[in-house]
């Protein structure tokens, strides 16, 4: 299985990508995507798992029917298979299926004020203190605010974590860290954070760290580590849609202790093993924390893509991925009138995210341009991650208030190309060359596309 796919080319493995898209023209050409970090297209392998299971199809833990325990044990070793995709401690930890990475953050940031109360103890006026970065998508920042007292680790100019300021902040605030919240790749410089170092430094210092693993766990191999190593990953998440699997689930992996205390955030079918009508006493979890019938039509989905990923092998998708960056972001560098907003440097980590702007054109028409004139499909904007675009794109908070108060004001922000591991050398080029004839007539194009 491994050597077949390996000479296939990753493209034939997706849905969609043949598909026609028509141009401003009136043209179809064959369209580009280049918006994984926002969602992936289907496997092939899925779409076909999830049409064989179909007829099986049937509720799980609840049935005694056949298609019922047929069900059941899908699920359930579905979840197997997610915990050893990721190197989950199986004795320590528990795999709870969730929507996606942000509901399964909110379960946390939810279950964590329970856990202990959101004061120090001894120490009532002092909140525990949640370190978050400079650097999150919102979905790793707001779920916090408002239970904890939050601070953000700093960026450097080109947006990379400065290390020494986890550790000045571990001090400052010691004693009432309760968490440390770091993406492991950003969705907007496609930056790898060394989750493993920091989590070294965080459990030193008492606390515990939980990794958005969105950007990250679709394009390289990772390993939570065993429970017992200082490197250990706590909390981890991640959503299936981002890893070609867009059938509604996400990952809350963490440990089993930790949610069997407290009361889960959803309550109803499946949470609770016995109830009487003053008296209710929950399931162990995962049950606990996966109210209401489960998408089980989603980790299926999730399970077939984990499959498959499986076989490509996770190391050829980060090289091939690694590629297409590299020869995008060289490109992007000679053309004149482009600013690129990461840094290529050898030593940095990344994903295949790359954000831009063109002088002289605004982010929204750029991107409206390129899929009108060249069939291709980018976001752009501040990509959920506010705090982080206005500090690369170095916006003065003047501007910030005045962008709010005139909403008819342009919004800064950039373009994104982000990888998926079907995306190939033309493509880039097929990019690259239409920005050069973009930004050859750049008056002509914003004219045309008012
Ligand atoms: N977080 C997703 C993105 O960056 C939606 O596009």
């Amino acid at each position: 299985m491994r050597l077949l796919i390996s000479k296939l080319n990753y493209e034939e493995l997706v849905e969609g990508v043949d598909t026609p898209v028509w141009l401003r023209s009136g043209k179809q050409v064959k369209g580009i995507n280049f918006d994984n970090a926002a969602t992936t297209p289907p496997l092939k392998s899925v779409i076909e798992e999830i049409t064989n299971f179909a007829p099986l199809y049937s509720s799980i833990h609840r049935g005694a029917g056949y298609k019922s325990r047929i069900s059941s044990d899908k699920y359930e070793d579905a979840r197997e298979k997610v915990m050893q995709f990721v190197g989950a401690d199986k004795k320590k930890d528990v795999a709870i299926f969730v929507k996606n990475a942000t509901e399964g953050i909110n379960k946390v940031a939810y279950r964590l004020c329970q856990e202990n109360d959101t004061y120090i103890k001894g120490h009532e006026d002092e909140k525990c203190v949640i370190l978050s970065t400079a650097m999150e998508h919102h979905s790793n920042d707001l779920p916090w605010r408002d239970k904890y007292e939050v601070d953000y680790i700093d960026v450097d100019e080109c947006g990379r974590l400065v290390f020494d300021d986890l550790i000045a902040k571990l001090e400052k605030y010691k004693g009432r860290v309760k968490l440390v919240a770091v993406t492991g790749a950003s969705n907007v410089t496609g930056y790898v954070n060394p989750v493993h170092k920091i989590a070294e430094w965080t459990h030193k210092y008492g606390a515990k760290i939980l990794v958005d693993g969105s950007q990250l766990i679709p394009h390289m191999p990772f390993s939570m580590k065993p429970s017992g190593s200082s490197k250990h990953i706590d909390f981890l998440v991640f959503s299936a849609h981002k890893m070609y699997a867009p059938f509604g689930v996400g990952v809350l992996i963490g440990p089993k202790e930790f949610f069997a205390q407290g009361n889960p955030d959803y309550a109803g079918g499946g949470t609770v093993r016995a109830v009487t009508p003053d008296l209710v006493i929950w399931n162990d979890p995962p049950s606990k924390d996966e109210a209401g019938t489960p998408n089980l039509m989603g980790v299926i989905a999730l399970s077939a893509a984990i499959k498959s990923l499986n076989s490509i092998g996770m190391k050829n998708i980060d090289k091939h991925e690694r590629a297409l960056s590299h020869r995008l972001i060289q490109g992007l560098k000679s053309i004149d009138c482009i600013d690129v907003y990461c840094a290529d440097d050898e030593n940095q980590e990344r994903v295949g995210i790359v954000p831009f702007n063109m002088k002289g054109i605004n982010h929204e028409k750029l991107a409206e341009i390129l899929a009108g004139e060249a069939g291709i499909a980018v976001r752009s904007g501040c990509f959920c991650a506010h705090p982080y675009v206005v500090r690369l794109m170095k916006v003065t908070p003047a501007k910030i208030t005045s962008v709010v108060e005139n909403p008819e004001e342009p919004k800064p922000g950039m373009v994104r190309i982000s990888f998926g591991m079907y995306n190939n050398h033309q493509e880039v080029d097929r990019l690259l060359q239409a920005l050069q004839e973009i930004a050859k007539d750049r008056r002509r194009y914003t004219k045309n596309y008012k």
